[in-house]
């Protein structure tokens, strides 16, 4: 059973296309996986159709009922339990509650018998979402948007992801960090990729270089997976990639 956290505080990077892209890419393979909405933006959810679901996490999270109860099959081997922008209310209700940063991590116990992988989609934040996504998680990837200044914030995430592992969840592993809308061309792309290098080492920078392709962008406004919506285009065939990577590494 693997729980994997996709996570990068800075907004935008590529998080929910890539949960997207590799939970489908991997139930595809037989594997029985469950994603999890976790960000109050609902992206994840919206892009697969749903828009106003009457079960969410946050109802989970706040001991309405259980999991198993807010879980949506996607298809035969693909899960959601999805979120609307009432999750917000998480962060502000739990400030105080002792074991906050647990709540999730306990709310997965009675899934992990019934998948292969948990993917949890993470908000734009270093908050309680994002740390109960990294309690929970036993293995963690982070997108980097390639543009200027998207270093800007690496180094604070991989600082939470030390502490979480450190203070909370010692199970955390940092599996790598992979660049998101690249384009080779540019000198500044090159440049980056050298500069990531040298803070987070050549082993923890996936070979995987996810380029820059609108189709990932119009398949979720059409509720479709990259994968059924263009299956030859540059999005699928990285995103193919970058899956096979991280099966590899877990
Ligand atoms: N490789 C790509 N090529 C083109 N567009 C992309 C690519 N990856 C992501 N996008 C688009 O960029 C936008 C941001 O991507 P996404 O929503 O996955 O980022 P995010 O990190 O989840 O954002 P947020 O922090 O707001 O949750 C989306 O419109 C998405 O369709
Ligand atoms: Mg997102």
């Amino acid at each position: 059973m693997n729980v994997l956290a996709i996570s990068n505080q800075k907004g935008g990077v590529g998080k929910t296309t890539s949960v997207s892209a590799v939970a489908d890419l991997l139930s595809s393979k037989g594997k029985r996986v469950v994603m999890i909405d976790l960000d109050p933006q609902a992206n994840l959810s919206k892009g697969l159709g749903l828009e106003a679901p009457s079960h969410t996490i946050q109802g989970v999270l706040f001991d309405e009922y259980p999991i198993e109860e807010a879980v949506v099959a996607i298809n035969d081997n693909l899960l959601l339990v999805p979120c609307t922008k009432a999750l917000a209310n998480f962060e502000i209700e739990m400030l105080n509650e002792i074991g906050r940063e647990y709540i999730l991590k306990n709310k997965l116990v009675s899934l992990k018998d019934q998948c292969d992988y948990i993917i949890l989609d993470s908000p734009p934040s270093l908050g309680l979402l994002t740390i109960n996504a990294l309690s929970a998680a036993n293995s963690v990837y982070v997108p980097i948007h390639a543009q200027k200044y998207s270093l800007d914030g690496l180094q604070e995430v991989l600082e939470t992801i030390n502490k979480v592992k450190e203070f909370i969840n010692p199970d955390l592993q940092f599996k790598g960090a992979y660049f998101n809308q690249y384009d080779s061309r540019k000198l500044l792309t090159r440049a980056l990729t050298d500069e990531v290098k040298d803070m987070i080492g050549e082993e923890l920078l996936l070979k995987t270089f996810i380029r820059v392709n609108v189709a990932l962008q119009e398949a979720p406004t059409l509720g479709k997976s990259i994968f059924e919506y263009a299956p030859d285009s540059n999005g699928a065939k990285d995103f193919s990639k970058l899956t096979e990577e991280i099966m590899l590494r877990n």
